[in-house]
């Protein structure tokens, strides 16, 4: 199969996943199949299985993580993928050399997907155009982070289920977040109803074409909420700016016990992590059964294999007929 024949699209998600935005719903619904199937595959003795042997996975970071880079670098080790690390310090990116550049210097020496997460918005898109090959948005600047929200919906599904008019409240620093934006778009795409809540400094300037409601006030909305997603404080992004101080931001967003026991029985409370404890969400809150904080990063591994699968052997399977790699 040539590279070019690889880059034939894969439903509305074309060959590359770059954003929740108008995202298909079967494509959706498939990534949720595969992640389940490839849970059962990682409560095995030996938790890997050869569907992507031969195929040689990029993991280029230009900002800093620990959860989607080691899930994305895991997920691929256990598809039995070849993996390239790529940081920008220590890569001939300090020495200059431009993302374009870097990207076809990966492309050559052999990658067949690139998973990237940069600074600027848009730098995956912009790869994207120029290579063969799938590329995987893993987060750039306050634009989106998609397997961040497939992840989330994973670990709703599991707990809830998949409920037209779920009641979803998003909380925080919604205007320099690519959590919230990919959230927004998928969760709506799923039919829930979707709120974002902080203080008004925090809410992005331009509300219209967000398909989400906004409101000011989390004590409102705790009692009408089935699942609550509470964002990082992105200080390096000059979230602090906005605000009168963080004593300030936490009396009124930060989650502690007493407005944990204001949602309702069942609710779910998230946060995509890294967490700012006794910010957003007391540590206290963070050991409640309904708080699922360390399910979402687990559900991660299983969510990008199903992705890292489906945008390079899952399409070619399914374009030749064959569905029957081994598992
Ligand atoms: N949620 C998330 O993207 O975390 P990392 O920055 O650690 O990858």
């Amino acid at each position: 199969m040539s590279a070019r024949a690889l880059a034939t699209d894969y439903g509305a998600a074309g060959k590359d996943l770059l954003s929740t935005e108008g995202i298909d719903r079967a494509f959706v619904e498939r990534v949720l199949t595969e992640a389940a199937s490839f849970e059962e595959v990682l409560r095995r003795p030996v938790p890997v299985v050869p569907v992507m042997r031969g195929i040689t996975v990029a993991v280029a970071f230009f900002e800093p993580s620990t959860r989607t880079r080691i899930s994305f670098e895991l997920a691929a080790k256990r598809l039995s993928a070849d993996v390239i690390s790529f940081g920008a310090t220590g890569s001939s990116v300090a020495k200059g050399e431009s993302l374009i550049d870097t990207a076809l210097t990966l492309r050559a020496i052999g990658a067949g997907c690139i998973v990237i997460r940069h600074p600027a918005s848009g730098a995956p898109g912009q790869i994207a155009k120029l290579l063969d090959v799938p590329v995987i948005n893993a987060g750039d600047g306050r634009h989106q982070h998609p397997t961040q929200a497939l992840t989330d919906l994973f670990t709703i599904e599991k707990r809830r289920g998949i409920q037209e008019g779920l009641r979803v409240t998003i909380v925080g620093d919604i205007v320099h977040s690519r959590v919230a934006r990919s959230a927004v778009w998928l969760f709506s795409r799923m039919g829930f109803d979707v709120v974002c809540v902080g203080p008004p400094a925090l809410l992005p300037l331009h509300k219209e074409g967000w398909p989400c409601r906004f409101h000011s006030s989390l004590d409102d909305l705790l009692p009408e909420t089935d699942v609550l997603m509470l964002l990082r404080m992105q200080f390096e992004r000059g979230a602090g700016g906005r605000v009168g101080s963080a004593e300030e931001y936490r009396a009124f967003y930060g989650l502690d016990s007493k407005r944990a026991e204001a949602l309702p029985e069942g609710a779910l409370i998230m946060h995509p992590g890294p967490v700012n404890r006794g910010l957003e969400i007391d540590p206290a809150v963070l050991s409640m059964e309904n708080c699922v904080v360390t399910e979402q990063v687990s559900s991660g591994l299983a969510v990008r294999m199903a992705v890292l699968y489906l945008l390079t052997v899952g399409r070619l399977a399914e374009s030749s007929g064959d569905g029957s790699e081994s598992r």
